[in-house]
């Protein structure tokens, strides 16, 4: 998968200054996972565990059981996992045999029958794998299951911590509004402390996401200008090539702004604004992001500040795309949008009257999730009797995928007689110097809930302020006549709709783009 060259585990030793890291070591668990059967088991957690298991980064005390309605047992729920560990790559027959043997399945429509008979597997198989009595509930069903198998599990002693610790995995969509979202932490809370629910967002999974802090806040020379001082702006960028594939249903509930801006979007610019914690510790650095959410300006003027569009048939590779509507499952006349650029403000010290651009899209393009940071242009033309370009400012870019890497552009002068500048750009491909394995976000997500390290989990309190901020945003794009915000179309495989453009330029700016 994303192994680099030697395949030996060393997770964070740089090749050449060998400075040592932080060893994670999960504890024991059994990990119960509801809706087994599903997509997200088959493309994202089985191989995620798979990995973990393969490099020796999961406790030898763990299992894994499959709760779902499909009808199958233990032999049947291990070939479909292995067909799905094969698909995603890095299989191996004989660690998978291995593997395999901690797999083991209940099918249930999630009645008191399920529940009990989960219980007494959970501690049986406890017994023979030593867990220590340790859980970890995986909710990778559909939302609306969410309450009921938390009540159940609960009330069934399934979810008992009276021997180990019992954690609960809780996926996104987290309700699809402020007040949903209020109404299921209800459930959850009334069973749970919330020490116990891990509420994943797997962008801050993302190694290059978690970088952002260490790029800040581990270099004296970034965090001196990273304030409304320096910085003209900030864009961020969660560019799709996909389009909803077989998630129409879901789609059309959610749209771009629930999907990708209500969690990943907001996430990604918490790392951006937040302040500096005086220690790297889970709270304090949650404390920290939440800060930033809190502190957004509430969205008013809609007309100005968001764009929204849709895709129509266009062109991918050479190929025909179709467009949203005449996707499978989706409204003739849908109006969800599937693109979104935004103005916001961060209403602080640090950020006051610098807009950061927000921009996501499918059928785009090209793929890439990007920040831009651009820096002010130099506050006096010293070479205005020389030069008759003018001077372009520098922008820093995190490309957080694919490609990752962070460049710096700057002026410099072009070799020769004549004096005239060029833009030359200082490069960190972020995996140059690394020997050790990679771990994609649902690896480290995973790894740290058994290990009980929350920094990279969503709080409470930050999914709710999030909901609340978006909600005006929400209205607005689902008013119906009159009062429908405008929804312009753009081509499948372009960079979204020409407004969205427009957008950038009434301001005299322009979106950053990456079309590799
Ligand atoms: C998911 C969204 O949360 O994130 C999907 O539901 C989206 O619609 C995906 O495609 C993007 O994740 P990534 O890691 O591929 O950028």
């Amino acid at each position: 998968m994303r192994e680099n060259t030697d395949h030996t585990i060393r997770i964070g030793k740089v090749a050449e200054t060998g400075q040592p890291c932080e060893e994670i070591s999960p504890d024991p668990c059994a990990l119960v996972i509801f809706g087994a059967s599903g997509d997200l088991t088959r493309k994202k957690l089985m191989p995620a565990l798979f990995f973990l298991f393969k490099n020796k980064l999961l406790s030898k005390n763990f299992f894994i059981l499959g709760l779902a309605r499909t009808v199958m047992d233990d032999l049947s729920f291990r070939a479909d996992m292995e067909k799905a560990v094969k698909k995603a790559g890095n299989y191996d027959p004989a660690v998978w045999s291995e593997f395999a043997e901690r797999l083991f399945y209940i099918t249930t429509g999630y009645e008191k029958e399920g529940f009990a008979a989960a219980k007494k597997l959970v501690e049986e198989k406890g017994k023979e794998y030593a867990t220590r009595g340790n859980r970890i509930f995986y909710l990778a069903t559909p939302p609306s299951a969410y309450e009921d198998i938390l009540e159940a599990a609960a009330s069934s002693g399934l979810a008992s911590d009276s021997e180990g610790w019992t954690r609960v995995v809780i996926e996104k969509p987290y309700g699809r509004d402020l007040e949903s979202a209020r109404k299921l932490e209800a459930a959850v809370s009334r069973r749970f402390r919330e020490e116990q629910v891990f509420r994943i967002d797997h962008y801050l999974g993302k190694d290059t996401v978690q970088n952002i802090m260490m790029f800040r806040f581990a270099n004296s020379i970034f965090e001196p200008i990273w304030s409304r001082h320096f910085i003209d702006h900030v864009q961020i960028t969660v560019s799709e090539t996909i389009g909803i594939e077989k998630r129409a249903a879901f789609y059309e509930e959610a749209g771009v702004l629930r999907d990708i801006f209500q969690n990943h979007m907001l996430q990604v610019l918490s790392f951006i604004a937040m302040e500096p914690p005086s220690v790297y510790e889970s709270e304090l650095v949650r404390n920290e992001r939440v800060k930033v959410l809190r502190a957004l300006r509430p969205l008013e003027d809609l007309k100005e500040d968001l764009v929204l569009g849709q895709y129509v048939e266009g062109e991918f590779d050479g190929r025909h795309a179709r467009g949203y509507t005449e996707e499978e499952g989706v409204a003739r006349d849908s109006a969800v949008p599937t693109f979104a650029a935004m103005r916001a403000y961060i209403d602080n010290w640090r950020w006051q009257g610098v807009p950061f651009y927000l921009r996501s899209g499918k059928r785009l393009k090209s793929r890439f999730t990007q920040i831009t940071i651009q820096f002010k242009k130099v506050p006096h033309l010293m070479f205005g009797n020389v030069l008759s370009e003018e001077i372009g400012p520098n922008a820093l870019i995190m490309r957080i995928q694919p490609d990752e890497r962070i460049q710096l552009s700057f002026n410099a002068k072009n070799p020769g007689s004549r004096v005239c500048l060029r833009d030359v750009v200082m490069d960190f491909p972020y995996l140059a110097g690394y020997e050790g394995l990679v771990l994609d976000a649902y690896e480290r997500v995973l790894m740290d809930c058994m290990t009980g390290d929350k920094m990279l989990f969503v709080r409470s309190d930050g999914m709710e302020l999030s909901w609340k901020w978006l909600a005006p945003a929400l209205e607005y794009s689902e008013r119906a006549d009159p009062g429908r915000p405008d929804l312009y179309l753009y081509r499948a495989g372009s960079h979204g709709p020409i407004e969205a453009e427009r957008f950038m330029a009434q301001d005299g700016r322009s979106w950053v783009n990456y079309d590799k």
